[in-house]
């Protein structure tokens, strides 16, 4: 399969075409939902996010009750995300987790206990890395390259902590502060207002609010030229994400 950036605005064109069936191999050409499932293997495809406009939106602290209908919605829109999860709650949820890893989104380390980890000394954070990526891994089968230190907090240690655990460091330039502000619209706004082609938006899926602004955020931003695509996928066509070294954006045409 070669790679096609606009498919998740085609796919549906394409319907009816031996390549659907190559691209969403459970979305029957007859039969099919309006939104037939994803798979992984749907979303190994490269997305040059130097060459066109790519956003990365970003879910911390799951996965928790409100993750399932977030999935969905994702699922729908043929969006991919990655989500940074809280090792116990991976545990809690497992459904959602692999649910998340199935899709083809991405899934990071976003400790256990969710500390600050600048006040932790480095056996501390390398356990709160180790333990939550574990827990990840026995849930979904692959081990997070990808951290995301609670509160954005990090210093050297945390960096450093972060690289001997094979991770990169992902934090974000968009912040619509979904965890103040309990309102789709105001989160829909906020978003809208900052995002840039690389961007990287936080959110979190441990707000019931967070999830109902989603449909409205996919559909603006793929009215205005964007494609959603996961952290990895950000990186992919400029030299890839590194571990031990901090992200806040990617690339841009
Ligand atoms: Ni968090």
């Amino acid at each position: 399969m070669t790679a096609r950036p606009g498919r998740h605005r085609t796919v549906a064109a394409l319907a009816a075409t031996a390549l659907s069936v190559a691209v969403c191999p459970l979305g029957t050409a007859t039969a099919a939902p309006q939104h037939p499932p994803l798979t992984r293997a749907a979303h190994t495809h490269t997305v040059d996010c130097r060459a066109v406009k790519c956003v990365a939106l970003t879910f911390d602290d799951g996965p928790t009750q409100y993750t399932a209908a977030l999935l969905t919605t994702l699922e729908r829109s043929h969006a991919l995300a990655t989500f940074f999860l809280i090792g116990p709650h991976a545990l809690q949820y497992r459904a959602d987790a692999l649910r998340e890893y199935r899709d083809g989104d991405a899934i990071g380390d976003h400790t256990v206990t969710h500390p600050h980890l600048t006040l932790l000394p480095r056996p501390g954070i390398d356990q709160q890395i180790d333990v939550a990526a574990q827990q990840i891994a026995s849930v979904t089968g692959h081990r997070p390259v990808l951290f995301r230190p609670p509160f954005g907090a990090w210093n050297a240690r945390v960096r450093e902590a972060a690289g001997a655990a094979g991770m990169a460091v992902v934090l974000w330039n968009v912040d619509p502060r979904d965890w103040k502000h309990h309102d789709p619209a105001f989160i829909d706004r906020a978003v809208l207002a900052g995002v840039r082609p690389g961007a990287i938006v936080v959110l979190h899926d441990r707000y019931a609010t967070t999830p109902l602004a989603v449909p409205r955020l996919i559909d603006v931003l793929r009215a205005r030229g964007y494609d959603l695509v996961t952290v990895p996928q950000l990186f992919a066509t400029s030299g890839g994400l590194r571990s031990g070294v901090v992200y806040h954006h990617g690339p841009g045409p």
